[in-house]
């Protein structure tokens, strides 16, 4: 069994994540559930991003997700958002891109060399002959002809408003921007960002969660004035830290060879453009190491100039090398200048700006921090499992302990002493989301618990009632204290609140 196929199926039995959804009408592609566990590690990452964002000042808004044709005429959507698709003899079809990916990833090619997201039609169809790539529903030949689809999906709002499910928060973000400015006193710079579900119609998505069809993203949007970029205040507190930052010159010289550069240094060789750049990099670096990603298995890619999404003058992804998959992005760094406020002024007629230290009404300029939250919850998912053929076929799922989903399991040694132990299992689950388990050996209990990553067992046993306390075992360490059961919800929270480097 593959390493996927082994995760998807682990993933599903223990609660995490089921489908492709609905299961029982056979499922759609690119859609799944979050089950309790799955749930509950996403609700951490999404509190680890508003914990970061409103440490920097930003606010968090809601937008709806579902808006007008006009809004993404707008913004550029309907024209630019598109994929190349490839049929084949019988009529199927297939991103273009992602059949030639998938066959470099089988067959140990470089696909990063191939530069697919700027290829044009001729490129594709001719890695398509080089390589021989064929269907991968029945191996027939593929039509060479790429024609574009694009990713929104249409909806009908009342009888006949033609609208769209949003392909980004980051537009809905923007139309209320006057009303920011209101609420920011008509200060710049400011910040805003949102967490919630957005809609790309892939076509055929067959990488698990990393190619959903609804999604949630979590996007920061923060406004300046073009001026500020260079000389940006909070950029002297990250100047100094260290990013490995794989520049488009690093790529162009061949593979990646971890190497780490301080933003100062960056900036100062042309790799960055600006502070202010240099500072969004830094915070969704921070905020990544927050979602318990390990800093070794993340860096950051610069993207080609022909690799630039239509709204960004320059962009940086982080990526993350995932156990299945490989390097996988993550999340995007854009500096949208104003492109998007200049461009809903124009098509709504409503003037959009904020007063410059002159009195006069300026456009300001946009750094955007865009990412699904799927992805890092996947990426948790895939670094921290693992599956222990030699040791039984023992799984663990070492997840950090902020992140986990259940925090704590409460044991009786027997279950004479049931009534006991679970008096203090409801009281823990008035602050830590617990679970209950009394049934098997004890040494049975804390394996079923580290193979859903529970950092702490507490064992209720007969000496509890004779000194008023229990035994906690930490997960990773394996060693056992004895603690007075007043003292064990304090002494979980400050063994949670730590996040091991
Ligand atoms: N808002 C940028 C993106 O969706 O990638």
């Amino acid at each position: 069994m593959d390493r996927l196929t082994r995760l998807a199926s682990y993933l599903q039995d223990k609660g995490f994540i089921f489908g492709p959804a609905p299961e029982i009408y056979g499922g759609l592609a690119g859609f799944f559930d979050y089950g309790p566990l799955g749930k509950g590690i996403k609700n951490n990452v999404e509190q680890a991003i508003r914990k970061t964002f409103t440490s920097q000042g930003l606010f968090e808004v809601e937008c709806p997700t579902i808006l007008p044709e006009e809004v993404w005429v707008a913004s550029g959507h309907l024209g630019n958002f598109t994929d190349p698709l490839i049929k084949d003899e019988k009529g199927n079809i297939f991103r273009a891109d992602n059949l030639i990916e998938e066959h470099c990833s089988h067959n140990n090619i470089d696909a990063d060399a191939l530069r697919l997201d700027s290829a044009s039609n001729t490129q594709l169809l001719d890695y398509i002959k080089q390589y021989g790539i064929r269907s991968p529903v029945d191996g027939s030949e593929l039509v060479p002809e790429i024609t574009y689809h694009n990713l929104m999906m249409q909806t009908t709002v009342g009888v006949d408003r033609v609208a769209y499910n949003r392909p980004e928060t980051a537009t809905t973000t923007y139309l209320p921007f006057m009303r920011y400015m209101n609420f920011f006193r008509d200060k710049l710079p400011n910040g805003v960002f949102q967490i919630g579900k957005a809609y790309r119609n892939e076509i055929s998505p067959r990488q698990f969660m990393l190619r959903m069809r609804e999604f949630t993203q979590a996007e920061a949007q923060f406004f300046l004035f073009e001026k500020d970029k260079k000389e940006f205040a909070p950029f002297q507190k990250v100047a100094d830290q260290e990013l490995p930052l794989w520049s488009v010159a690093a790529q162009d010289e061949g593979s990646y060879t971890p190497q780490l550069i301080s933003l100062q240094d960056a900036l100062e060789k042309g790799l960055i453009q600006h502070q202010a750049y240099g500072w969004s990099l830094a915070l969704a670096w921070n905020l990544f190491l927050a979602m318990g990603i390990p800093k070794e298995a993340m860096r950051f890619r610069q993207h080609h100039k022909d690799e630039l999404a239509f709204y960004a003058l320059d962009a940086w992804d982080i990526e993350i090398n995932l156990p299945t998959f490989g390097w996988t992005e993550m999340c995007g760094v854009h500096d949208r200048q104003d492109y998007d406020l200049t461009q809903h002024a124009k098509h709504s007629s409503k003037e959009l700006y904020a007063l410059n230290p002159d009195g006069k009404r300026e456009v300001p300029h946009v750094l955007e921090i865009a990412f699904g939250v799927d992805r890092p919850v996947f990426a948790l998912l895939d670094l921290y499992y693992e599956h222990k053929e030699k040791e039984e076929g023992k799984t663990t799922f070492s997840i950090p302990y902020p992140l986990a989903p259940v925090s704590v399991c409460v044991l009786p040694l027997t279950n004479k002493l049931n009534d006991q132990a679970y008096e203090l299992f409801t009281s823990l689950q008035q602050e830590f989301i617990a679970l209950y388990d009394k049934s098997g050996s004890v040494g049975k209990r804390y394996l079923r618990a580290d193979t859903i990553g529970v950092p702490f067992c507490v064992t209720f046993d007969f000496d509890s009632l004779e000194d008023n306390a229990v035994t906690l075992r930490d997960r990773d360490t394996g060693e056992q204290e004895r603690v007075g059961i007043e003292f064990v919800a304090q002494r979980i929270r400050e063994k949670l609140s730590t996040l091991k480097e």
